[in-house]
């Protein structure tokens, strides 16, 4: 357990045909705390949101998320005990608004039965307006209120980014897994990126692990860093500290 025991994974290994893609990784992160995961390009940093957030399924390990341990849960399941994620590749559906892709993101969390749901009635009629009032809430938070009736398609890359991250937020987690919300994005938008993640820590309470490529960010955002590299776990510390590593060097010099 961490010292607060609010999220640990420990000796997580997965592979994939003869690859290793995790070997015995483990990741320590204190409640309230920006903790960034770096690594070159296939270090393993997506599969261990994957097998966080239950995508994948880890060969061996543990997953603890408030004392309880949730390696045995589903995808949906994880979204209800409250960790949220964004994808390194935008997935939303393309087609929709982006307040609907919002609201679809928090139909995943309804907690009435599919009776009361096509009746829409009592509980879930009352569930549906809260839904609305908290995606309303988080399009507000995001700067989205011109883009709510747009279809994501036509929306420029940068919101489709925002998109996602408030699709997360409106499952209201208490830790969110971002997978390289910067990649993509130009300056101005990074640097949005970075008052946002202040913002929902700060004002929203929630913790935060961030898979970052853009080491500005790592170094402006993050109180804590766990590098990876084959699937292994390089070092951990503060961000000054881990980009001096000998080891987390070494790596990146290959890119
Ligand atoms: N579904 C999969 N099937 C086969 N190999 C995979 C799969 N997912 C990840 N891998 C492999 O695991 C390694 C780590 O990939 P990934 O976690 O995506 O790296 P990163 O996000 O750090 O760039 C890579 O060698 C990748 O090819
Ligand atoms: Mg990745």
């Amino acid at each position: 357990m961490s010292d607060n025991g609010f999220f640990r994974a420990a000796g997580i290994s997965i592979q994939f045909g003869g690859i290793k893609a995790l070997e015995n990784v483990s990741l320590d992160v204190k409640q309230g705390e920006v903790h960034a995961i770096i690594g070159p390009n296939g270090a393993g940093k997506t599969t261990l949101l994957n097998c966080i957030s239950r995508q994948y399924k880890a060969d061996s390990g543990q997953v603890f998320f408030q004392g309880k341990n949730i390696l045995k849960l589903k995808p949906h399941q994880v979204v209800s005990r409250g960790i949220a994620r964004t994808f390194q590749n935008i997935e939303l559906f393309k087609n929709m608004t982006v307040m609907d892709n919002m609201l679809l993101g928090r139909h995943s969390q309804r907690a009435t039965g599919i009776f009361s749901d096509i009746l829409f009635y009592g509980k879930a009629r009352q569930q549906e307006s809260d839904f609305r009032l908290k995606v309303e809430e988080v399009i507000d938070f995001l700067d989205l209120q011109a883009y709510r009736n747009r279809i994501i398609n036509d929306v420029p890359y940068g919101v489709q980014k925002n998109v996602e991250l408030g699709r997360a937020l409106v499952m209201e987690p208490r830790l969110l897994l971002l997978d390289e919300p910067s990649s993509g994005l130009n300056m101005e938008e990074t640097q949005d990126l970075a008052f946002w993640i202040e913002d929902i820590r700060d004002d929203l309470g929630i913790t935060i692990i961030l898979v970052e490529h853009d080491m500005r960010l790592v170094m402006d955002s993050c109180d804590r860093v766990t590098a990876l590299d084959y699937g292994g776990v390089l070092a951990v510390g503060e961000p000054k500290e881990v980009v001096k590593n000998p080891d987390v060097v070494k790596a990146y010099l290959g890119e």
